[in-house]
């Protein structure tokens, strides 16, 4: 298939491109560079240095005229979205309105798109599912979700076909240690200067941490199935920070403090999701477990 991926520079995006050129597919790339380097990605994928919110983006549709669109790119930071909603609104509402008038423009036939469990806000149950109720705590979590409405109005009005892929934390080579659910990153930095680690309050929240290579065989799965439907993406194991601190210690043979420090306003104390629903629709389960995915993600910063 001919493939458009957006952010395609980045982390997650930079293993999506990977996994779909090794599936066989052709895939080109638009990304404004503002965090990816590009240095992962191979130099066979035309890159297009552009940002979504601009009209220039029209070029990499004319020339590569893709049939899926996985649109990763966005501002994923939830403190910059506090900080200037403005922006935030800019890229993340605006940018995708770009690219799905793009899409319709030049017949794309589906469009992937990533959204965010930043819009559950503190969780009414565990593990959280895709009924959960929906409670935005910040702009991030409003401008993520509102381009899963404007997704299923494409469907309607024009037959653009859709999956939305909510990832929990996602974790792995190559994340910017500054990025959301960047702390296996932040920790991994640490690590390797011999530094101690800091946690948030009692180091006892409980998070979800999903391995960057099992998303990415998420999305592959997505560009023949899962259509007009949303799907966690996840891996329904409660980790605490604590946890996750002392097994990426014992990965790297490497003894530091840690040390704790005030509760981060706004944090949410426990969040998990489950993946029934897209187990049962594809078969998708995640095939690494946290050691397994530290072990990757430390060979690579290593
Ligand atoms: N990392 C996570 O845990 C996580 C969780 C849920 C959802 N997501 C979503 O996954 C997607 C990818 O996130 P990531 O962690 O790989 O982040 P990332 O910052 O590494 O990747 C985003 C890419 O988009 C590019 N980009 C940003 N603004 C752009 C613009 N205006 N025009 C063109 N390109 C632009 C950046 O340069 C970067 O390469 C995002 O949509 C994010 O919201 C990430």
């Amino acid at each position: 298939m001919n493939i458009l991926v957006t952010g395609g520079a980045g982390f997650i995006g930079t293993h999506v491109v990977n996994m779909l050129l090794e599936d066989g597919h052709k895939v080109s790339v638009i990304d404004n560079m503002v965090h990816g380097n590009g240095s992962n990605l191979p130099k066979n994928v035309p890159l297009y240095k552009m940002d979504i919110v601009d009209s220039s983006i029209e070029d990499a549709f004319k020339i590569e005229k893709p049939e899926i669109v996985i649109h990763n790119a966005a501002q994923i930071s939830v403190a910059h979205s506090v900080k200037d909603p403005i922006y935030d609104a800019k890229v993340n509402v605006l940018g995708s309105v770009n690219i799905l008038e793009m899409c319709k423009k030049y017949g794309v036939k589906k469009v992937i798109y990533p959204a965010s469990a930043a819009i559950f806000g503190e969780p009414k149950y565990l593990p959280i599912d895709e009924k959960h109720p929906l409670d935005m705590i910040s702009q991030y979590g409003i401008t993520k979700h509102t381009v899963e409405h404007y997704l299923s109005v494409y469907k309607e009005l024009y037959g653009i076909n859709y999956t939305v892929l909510r990832y929990s934390n996602v974790y792995g080579p190559g994340q910017d240690s500054s990025g959301e659910g960047g702390v296996v990153s932040i920790f991994a930095e640490k690590l390797l200067k011999g530094e101690s680690l800091c946690i948030y309050g009692n180091g006892e929240q409980v998070r979800d941490f999903v391995y960057v290579k099992d998303v990415a065989k998420a999305n592959l799965y997505a560009l023949n199935s899962l259509h007009n439907e949303i799907y966690n993406v996840c891996t329904n194991t409660r980790i605490t920070i604590n946890h996750l601190a002392e097994l990426m210690c014992s990965v790297q043979g490497e003894k530091v403090d840690i040390i704790h420090i005030g509760e981060r306003a706004g944090d949410i104390f426990e969040s998990y999701m489950s993946y029934d629903k897209i187990n049962s629709a594809c078969g998708w389960k995640p095939e690494y477990d946290l050691k397994s995915g530290i072990e990757e993600t430390m060979r690579s910063f290593n």
